[in-house]
């Protein structure tokens, strides 16, 4: 098949050069921050910040709790590259914006994927601020960000995606969360635009079709990291329990404020998790690398 030389290539390459050329770390390991969770980044030591604007081709978040800022740092000695905050389609990008700094992480060298978000939980066992890890998703943002021409130096045409979320990661979390006291779910999220929350019968239906949370992020960035060939963790905080289920109202201040509590716990977490997983790119290395 001839090579297609695609803009969303281009553009990765050119934001990767532009953030190699700030540090001298070369993390494997990237980290997404959704809803009120950038007080995560906090704990990173020798950071450097660059705000979302500075760097080509990276859209700017609008969204509340979305800082809009990559911090380049260590925890405990791992180089990571942390997105505090995202792009959502509700903002009006399309998804190869929304993508884009995913896959100029993935042109930088990272190998493997953190993704965080708020979502609201459908699974009755849930409460407000539990902790679930993606085991899959359902897409239903009639969007893809593969649309298009494919350009192969990102990925083939029609990547899999039966294996999306790694299993060993998922493995690592369940043990770390367990060692540390907390308990965790495991779950299908299912991807809307938003930007309002859903109907009570949306969210029956979503029930019917298998999805334990529902949220407006990163199945985008998922599908995107996969076509790249990097490993892929998510874990979702519920922030609310979904439309209909409590007699409550849902807001955005609730939304925040769930994620704010819970990005000590988060944090701690990841801090467990992320040498395994830093462990486990070591492992696979290959000269290459
Ligand atoms: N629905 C969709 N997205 C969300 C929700 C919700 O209830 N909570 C946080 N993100």
């Amino acid at each position: 098949m001839a090579t297609v030389a695609t803009d969303d290539f281009l553009r990765a390459e050119q934001a990767a050069q532009f953030i190699l050329e700030h540090t001298s770390l070369r993390p494997r390991i990237g980290l997404v921050l959704g809803s009120g969770l950038g007080a995560v980044a906090a704990g990173l030591s020798d950071a450097v910040r660059i705000p979302y604007e500075d760097i080509p081709y990276f859209p700017r978040s609008t969204a509340e709790g979305h800082a809009g800022m990559l911090v380049l740092g260590t925890l405990d000695n791992i180089p990571l590259a942390v997105m505090k905050g995202r792009a959502h389609l509700y903002e009006g990008y399309s998804p190869s914006q929304i993508v884009l700094p995913v896959r100029a992480l993935g042109r930088m060298g990272v190998r493997a994927l953190v993704l965080t978000n708020a979502a609201g939980g459908i699974n009755a066992e849930y409460s407000r601020g539990a902790l679930v890890i993606l085991r899959d998703h359902i897409n239903l943002q009639g969007q893809n960000p593969l649309l298009g021409a494919n350009d192969e130096r990102l990925g083939l045409r029609h990547p899999d995606m039966t294996d999306a979320y790694n299993a060993e990661f998922r493995q690592f979390v369940r043990e770390e969360s367990e060692r540390l006291g907390g308990g965790i779910f495991e779950g299908v999220y299912a991807a809307v635009t938003g930007p309002n929350f859903e109907t009570p019968a949306e969210i029956r239906f979503l029930r019917t079709i298998g999805a334990d949370l529902v949220g407006m992020s990163t199945v985008a960035e998922v599908i995107a990291a996969r076509h790249m060939g990097m490993e892929v963790l998510a874990v979702s905080c519920v922030s609310n329990m979904a439309a209909g289920m409590t007699g409550e109202k849902i807001t955005e201040e609730e939304v925040l404020e769930t994620g704010e509590r819970l990005a000590s716990k988060l944090l701690a977490l990841l801090r467990a998790v992320l040498p395994r997983i830093d462990g486990y790119l070591q492992s696979r290395a290959t000269a290459f690398d």
